[in-house]
């Protein structure tokens, strides 16, 4: 197969969020602190009715593959559930040890007699959405390929105990339908990985749905593998093509977005990289302000907070031309674990997607404990229904953001004391209030005695 890629997307996020400047008022933080700090504006959750299941339900059903002519997606992008040969899932929220999420979402194609879909679920903190992605594009670029689609479903739900993490919580479920002749197509020649052991971030009590955080060491091991995956990257492209690669190379960097000034402290670490191996995407002025930074070490140059001051500094303009405009989605619902790197492409889809053609986007997946890899992709304008301005359409990102209905923190803590109780339990029903959802949406139930769980949609 030629040109595979993603031909298709959609995202689901809760209709249901909390704004950071209420949350630091009322964790008592100091003003400023998450909002400017973090760099975030608020933060979506599940309420009890909702889970990483009925999330990509909702996406299954109402999105890529809604059944019901009027939402149907599925006549906007004209796919048959009998179609896809493969699915597989990223995420790192866990629901049963064993059986997979994927398992779940075979209800929908077994209704339509197709049983015969190969993928399970992926995992590793963030990074599940992207191994499960690169499954899928190998699986149709391989001689077992059988002429149909791959889809990808990234769903998490990101909650924290209390304290300095839980801003920085989120929730979505995002698909990706892979295929060949895409408008979104991999550069799988440049590509570099990092992959180390490290214990920065993991969730090694299964009793409880909250990591282990080390937030210090997390952010390290994020711009050190940024660092390292762009180094390669950079050998990689120059091998292959003969030419020096530098920021001014891609049109768009896409970042995992645990928050957003960890991105803009990314970003800064690309123009620094750039700086100390001479690429003309630095200017002189940008040069004088650096150089005294150019005989830092590694480590020493991770904990200096004067570089990474002038290097945000110096970087500005480029973050605002190439970052920016993948920041909108991450900024309003938080951290969605393995669907975070692919809300900023869904933003970057919505913001531009008529500029696009052409443009080449490199992204950054980051999994901790750790995983990551930086790749690129090439951005054509594609045929409807699979079409770069299409999939803006369908997704519908401005219309789902305003229709969220805002909770004040008291009610917020009080839905995450109550799905903490809930966590892992069994025999209870839900309230089955889903008023605030959307019709169409899937909601939880019940979790019977065998915590078996039941779902009906809206
Ligand atoms: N106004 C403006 N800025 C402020 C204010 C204020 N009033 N108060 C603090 N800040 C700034 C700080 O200076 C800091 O910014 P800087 O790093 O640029 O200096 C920022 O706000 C955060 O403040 P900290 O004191 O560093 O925050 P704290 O340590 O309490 O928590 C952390 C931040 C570690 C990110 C925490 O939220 C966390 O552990 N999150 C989860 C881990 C995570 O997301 N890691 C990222 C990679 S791994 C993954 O994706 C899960």
């Amino acid at each position: 197969a030629n040109n595979v890629g993603i031909l298709a997307m959609d995202i689901y996020f809760p209709p249901t969020c909390v704004q950071q400047e209420a949350l630091e008022v009322h964790d008592g933080a100091s003003k400023g602190k998450y909002t400017i700090g973090l760099g975030q504006d608020c933060m979506g959750f599940c309420t009890e009715v909702e889970d990483v299941i009925s999330m990509s339900n909702d996406l299954q059903y109402s999105g890529i593959f809604s059944l019901t002519a009027v939402s149907s997606l599925l006549e906007k992008y004209n796919v048959d559930p009998k179609q896809i040969g493969r699915l597989e899932v990223g995420s790192e929220t866990v629901i049963d040890k064993s059986k997979s999420i994927k398992t779940f979402l075979m209800q929908i194609f077994e209704k339509c007699g197709n049983t015969d879909i190969e993928g399970v679920d992926s995992t590793n903190a963030c990074y599940g959405g992207t191994a499960a992605l690169f499954n899928c594009v190998n699986w149709v670029e391989s001689c077992s390929w059988d002429g149909r689609y791959g889809l990808v479903v990234c769903t998490d739900s990101a909650v924290y105990a209390e304290g300095p993490a839980r801003p920085t919580g989120g929730a979505a479920a995002i698909a990706m339908l892979i295929g060949p002749d895409a408008p979104i197509t991999f550069e799988s020649k440049f590509r570099g990985s990092y992959m180390s052991h490290a214990y920065d971030f993991y969730k090694p009590n299964l009793a409880s749905e909250y990591p282990v955080v080390d937030g210090k060491l997390s952010q390290t091991c994020y711009l050190m593998a940024l660092d390292s995956c762009y180094k390669l990257f950079c050998a990689k492209y120059e091998k292959s093509t003969g030419k020096q690669f530098s920021l001014s190379d891609a049109a768009y960097f896409v970042f995992h977005s645990p928050y957003n000034k960890l991105v803009q402290k990314g970003f800064a670490r690309l123009v620094f990289n750039d700086f100390v191996r001479n690429a003309s995407s630095i200017d002189e002025a940008a040069k004088e302000k650096l150089t005294p930074f150019s005989t830092l070490s590694g480590d020493e140059s991770y904990q200096s907070r004067d570089l990474e001051k002038v290097s945000q500094q110096v970087a500005k303009p480029l973050y605002e031309a190439k970052v920016q405009p993948t920041t909108l989605v991450p900024k309003q619902v938080g951290n969605m674990y393995t669907a975070s790197l692919y809300a900023a492409f869904v933003s970057l889809l919505h913001n531009k997607s008529s500029e696009l053609a052409g443009k080449r986007v490199i992204l950054f997946s980051y999994g901790s404990g750790l995983t990551a890899t930086m790749f690129s992709l090439k951005l054509h304008e594609g045929q409807h229904p699979f079409s770069l301005s299409n999939i803006a359409t369908v997704m519908n990102v401005s219309t789902k953001l305003k229709s969220r209905h805002e909770f004040s923190t008291v009610k917020f803590v009080e839905t995450i004391q109550l799905m903490e109780h809930r966590y892992g339990g069994k025999d209870f029903v839900t309230s089955k209030d889903c008023s605030l959802l959307a019709p169409g949406t899937y909601y939880l139930t019940e979790v019977d005695s065998m915590y078996r769980r039941f779902y009906a949609k809206k």
